[in-house]
């Protein structure tokens, strides 16, 4: 592992859940750990650049020698994405980002009702990846696809619709791999390449796709 790989560049990367508020004390989310995102964190920190770790509510520690910023919802991930972007040269999108919230979020506690059922409206949240990489200088932007079928063929999909310039397709459909587990294996899906990383470690794993994206930034 090359620690000068990634010296001198500016990395953002997005990690954890996003909470959608319903009221004061509810939230839509999912089980996204953050450990996937936080892993990248460290691996690019270890090839030399300057990380910027735009994290949902997750129980981890702050990675060594890179910059955290909390957040809660989608609408905040996009603000704190945005910051700063164009001094980013890498943007890896491995946030779990909620796709829609609440349409509107209550002022006070939602009091339980008579009725049986209870309707939610939600509307659509901005697409932070697809919302950077539309930009006009736009780093080389990094997403990935968390899918339970048709991995390979919705990751494709995605790279070519949100104009991505690499994505990393998650199985999640296995409870060994992918959400709040240790271990993890991805297939790295370009516009030019398809190739699979086996079951190791996130951390282990992290350091493979930092070395990917610096070998593909530099082509
Ligand atoms: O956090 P862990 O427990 O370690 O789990 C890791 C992980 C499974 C969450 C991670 O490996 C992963 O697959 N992250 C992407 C999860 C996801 O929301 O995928 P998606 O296919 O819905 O989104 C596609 C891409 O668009 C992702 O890069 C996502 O960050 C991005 N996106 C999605 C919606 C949105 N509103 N804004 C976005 O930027």
């Amino acid at each position: 592992f090359d620690r000068g790989l990634l010296s001198g560049k500016r990395v953002f990367i997005t990690a954890g859940p996003t909470r959608e508020a319903l009221d004061p004390v509810r939230y839509i989310s999912n089980h996204s750990s953050g450990k996937m995102g936080y892993a990248l964190a460290e691996a690019a920190v270890d090839a030399g650049a300057q990380v910027t770790l735009i994290s949902g509510p997750v129980n981890l520690p702050a990675p060594r020698r890179c910059q955290r910023i909390m957040v809660e919802s989608a609408e905040q991930m996009l603000a704190a994405s945005l910051e700063n972007i164009d001094q980013c040269d890498i943007f890896i999108a491995s946030a779990a980002v909620a796709d829609y919230r609440p349409s509107a979020v209550a002022e006070h506690k939602l009091k339980k009702g008579k009725e049986e059922i209870m309707e939610l409206h939600l509307i659509k949240n901005p697409d932070i990846v697809a919302t950077v990489a539309a930009l006009d200088h736009k780093p080389f932007t990094v997403g990935f696809a968390a899918e339970t079928r048709d991995v390979i063929h919705y990751a494709q999909d995605k790279l070519a619709r949100k104009n991505l310039d690499l994505i990393i397709a998650n199985d999640v459909s296995r409870s060994d791999i992918g959400f709040n587990s240790d271990d993890n294996a991805v297939t790295v899906v370009g516009h030019d390449l398809v190739e699979q990383l086996p079951l190791c470690s996130k951390r282990q794993l992290a350091s493979k796709i930092i070395n990917m994206i610096a070998a593909k930034q530099v082509d």
